[in-house]
């Protein structure tokens, strides 16, 4: 059984390959740039563009099963080549606000796509990725701060390694079809108490530097991201930083139950990933 991951060089995606890689089964990676791939030996790296769905067909050739990385623009068309292709079991990287997205390039869209497809599918919906700090890498390797509002904000980070091993795990195991699992990580943490871990991680004190909303809503915007995201993310942090919500042990149970093994803490990730901080 051939499965291919597509954004199989993303952060997901390469833990995914591995998990996959591990378990023994072959694998076929996604790239648009095959060149620059740089994944582990026995990965068979085939070109193609998800905004392109013509390009994939060399990739969907005796392809089972599929990983898809969500590109909702054009999603019905890959499912309907995949479909033709001959394959049988998506599952999407979604997000576990996909409700709340209703736009053509979202989520939904590809989530619709494969449900109307006669695809056997199944939604992984992830909470906050923990891999959204590295934006902070930058001010935290020069200067060891990180600039933002809402130190008090609450969030539930999940390590990109349990996203991959769960999307892995119902990739190959039956009895997921037509489940949407939406999880997080194993504990609700504020930001302050994220870059605490970052900087028990590098063995440094990283200070917070509580920005005011509306300045730290004037420079995102100036480095260019979009006005309607800024403002949907800083309302949730206020909302969250006012009125912090627990755990959220539903979401948090999802991990150990499908892979069978503890959630990753965002201490974990910290340390998994203090070269990027150091
Ligand atoms: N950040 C969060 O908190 C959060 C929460 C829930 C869900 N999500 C969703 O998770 C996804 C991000 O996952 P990730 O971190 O694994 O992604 P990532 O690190 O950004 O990597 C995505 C990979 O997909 C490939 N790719 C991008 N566009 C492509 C295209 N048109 N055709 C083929 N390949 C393409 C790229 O590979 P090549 O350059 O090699 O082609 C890239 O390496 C996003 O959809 C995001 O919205 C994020």
């Amino acid at each position: 059984m051939t499965i291919l991951v597509t954004g199989a060089t993303g952060m997901v995606g390469r833990h995914v390959v591995a998990e996959l890689v591990n378990t023994g089964h072959r694998v076929r990676a996604l790239t648009r740039t095959p060149s620059a791939a740089n994944l582990p030996d026995g990965v068979e790296v085939v070109g193609g563009d998800l905004t392109d769905p013509r390009s994939l067909e060399p990739s969907l050739h005796g392809v089972e099963r599929m990983y898809l990385f969500p590109v909702g623009r054009t999603a019905r068309d890959v499912v309907a080549a995949a479909e033709r292709a001959g394959v049988r079991r998506v599952v999407v990287l979604s997000g576990a606000l996909a409700d709340t997205d209703l736009s053509e390039d979202g989520y939904l869209a590809v989530e619709r796509a494969v449900e109307e497809s006669g695809l056997e599918w199944t939604h992984v919906r992830p909470g906050e990725f923990a891999a959204n700090w590295l934006d902070w890498a930058p001010a935290i390797k020069e200067a060891r701060v990180v600039r933002r509002p809402y130190r008090a904000a609450v969030t539930q980070p999940t390590h990109e390694a349990d996203i991959a091993a769960v999307a892995a795990r119902v990739l190959v195991e039956d009895g997921h079809a037509g489940r949407t699992y939406t999880f997080a990580g194993p504990e609700a943490l504020t930001a302050a108490a994220q870059v605490d871990a970052i900087g028990a991680a590098i063995g440094a004190t990283v200070r917070f530097d509580d920005l005011d909303p509306a300045q730290a809503r004037a420079e995102w915007i100036g480095n260019g991201y979009p006005e309607a995201f800024v403002d949907w993310i800083f309302a949730m942090w206020a909302e969250s930083a006012r009125n912090p919500t627990p755990t959220n042990q539903e979401w948090a149970d999802v991990v150990p139950q499908l892979t069978g093994r503890p959630a990753r803490t965002f201490a974990q990730w910290a340390t998994d990933h203090a070269a990027d901080f150091r």
